[in-house]
């Protein structure tokens, strides 16, 4: 039985990579950092499972890292833990370098050290936001980076000292330059999740309206179950390499806006420029979208937009089995029930509930 370590285990990426290696056979051992209120609802279904094992560990702690990688002495490590928000690494770079950028660092001499170089396979977790002010467009594995938030220059780290241990150690790492990956699992506070929510509330009367941002930015937006399929398949490839994940398929905040109201039942027209547009509810006049200076970046990153074709061909990927429209439509499906049960808690009397035997 293949043993893999994760971590980010409790992140996004991590939940749907623990099922999918569980899927496959391995024993899966996460890493998991201690926290005074419990973050784990991503991962609360696998555990007490037989092959699904946490371990305390933390990018910032070396010592933590050698403890846990030459105790569980995994087949492959999948370095997935981040400070992964783009926005927050304006207003904390260096926890962010710590460990975006020597967090990786430590990944990899902590598998030297534990005397693993030569058996364990690494997977970085590099991003898009690599190309930042993009030079070329759509994005491949030779387009130059350009790093564009404190974010993407520590990662740019992160897949150069990946590539330096390959060529230096000969050690099996890669990165996979993985554009933006959505799902009902996403963090609150990006910007996909963020609007699926709020159409949900809004639709359900239990919101006004929503502030976003940068409504003209440009992503190449995927589904993450997809995604962490190509993860597995980098490691297995027969040598070690990186690759660009994405779909091919381009368009902007306010398209994905658009799509999640209809798919809430809400009808949006677009009024306005930059600072002054707004979204109305064609329904009933009213605004339900505004734009908020708060969600400007310093420096963002307009025009992601990834070439896929050399996982498709060297891995055997698909990078079109989720279309967007079925990225919003799952998003918003799950999010519609999920605010309409908060809803049906909120108004039944939880001694009647109990009575019920809806709650245990
Ligand atoms: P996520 O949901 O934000 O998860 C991040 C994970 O990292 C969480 O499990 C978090 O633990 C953990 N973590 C943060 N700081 C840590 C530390 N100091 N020590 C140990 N663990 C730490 O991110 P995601 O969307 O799953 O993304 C996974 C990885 O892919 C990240 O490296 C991200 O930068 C990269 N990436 C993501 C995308 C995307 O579109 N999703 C695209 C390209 C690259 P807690 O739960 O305790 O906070
Ligand atoms: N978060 C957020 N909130 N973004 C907004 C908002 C808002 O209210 N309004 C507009 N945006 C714009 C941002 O300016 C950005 O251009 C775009 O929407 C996407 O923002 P996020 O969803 O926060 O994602 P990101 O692209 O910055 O970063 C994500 O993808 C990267 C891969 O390209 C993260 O998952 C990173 O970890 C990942 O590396």
């Amino acid at each position: 039985m293949k043993k893999a370590l994760i971590t980010g285990v409790t992140g996004q990426d991590g939940s749907y990579l623990s099922e999918f290696l569980i899927g496959r056979g391995y024993d899966v051992h996460g890493v998991i950092r201690r926290s005074s209120v419990d973050f784990r609802e991503r991962i609360a279904h696998l555990e007490g499972q037989p092959r699904f094992h946490l371990h305390y560990g933390d990018l910032s702690d070396t010592s933590s890292l050698v403890k846990v990688i030459g105790l569980v002495r995994p087949d492959e490590i999948y370095n997935l833990a981040a400070q992964s928000h783009v926005q927050v690494s304006f207003d904390s770079p260096e926890y962010t370098a710590d460990i975006d950028a020597t967090g990786v660092l430590r990944i990899l001499e902590a598998v030297r050290i534990t005397g693993l170089a030569d058996t364990c396979r690494i997977y970085q977790a590099s991003t898009s936001e690599l190309y930042g002010k993009v030079e070329e467009v759509p994005q491949s594995e030779t387009t130059p980076f350009h790093p564009y938030s404190p974010y993407a220059v520590a990662k740019q780290y992160g897949f150069w000292i990946t590539k330096e241990y390959r060529e230096a150690y000969h050690m099996f790492c890669c990165s996979g330059i993985l554009f933006n990956h959505e799902s009902e699992r996403r963090g609150e506070t990006f910007v996909t999740r963020k609007i699926t929510l709020a159409a949900a509330r809004i639709a359900q009367g239990k919101q006004e309206k929503l502030l976003l941002g940068n409504l003209s930015s440009l992503r190449d937006w995927g589904y993450a179950k997809d995604y962490v399929e190509c993860m597995w398949l980098i490691l297995q490839h027969e040598v070690p390499d990186d690759f660009v994940i994405a779909t091919g398929v381009q368009h902007s905040v306010r398209e994905f806006a658009t799509l999640a109201f209809r798919h809430a039942g809400i009808e949006l027209e677009w009024t306005g420029e930059g600072l002054d547009e707004k979204g109305i509810n064609k329904a009933n006049g009213k605004v339900v979208v505004e734009v908020s200076p708060d969600f400007y970046r310093p420096t963002d990153v307009v025009n992601l937009w990834g070439d896929p074709s050399k996982a498709r061909r060297e891995l055997g990927w698909n990078p079109q089995k989720t279309s967007f429209e079925e990225l919003v439509r799952i998003m918003v499906d799950h999010d519609m029930k999920k605010v309409a049960k908060e809803q049906a808690l909120e108004h039944i009397n939880l001694a009647e509930y109990l009575e019920k035997g809806v709650v245990k």
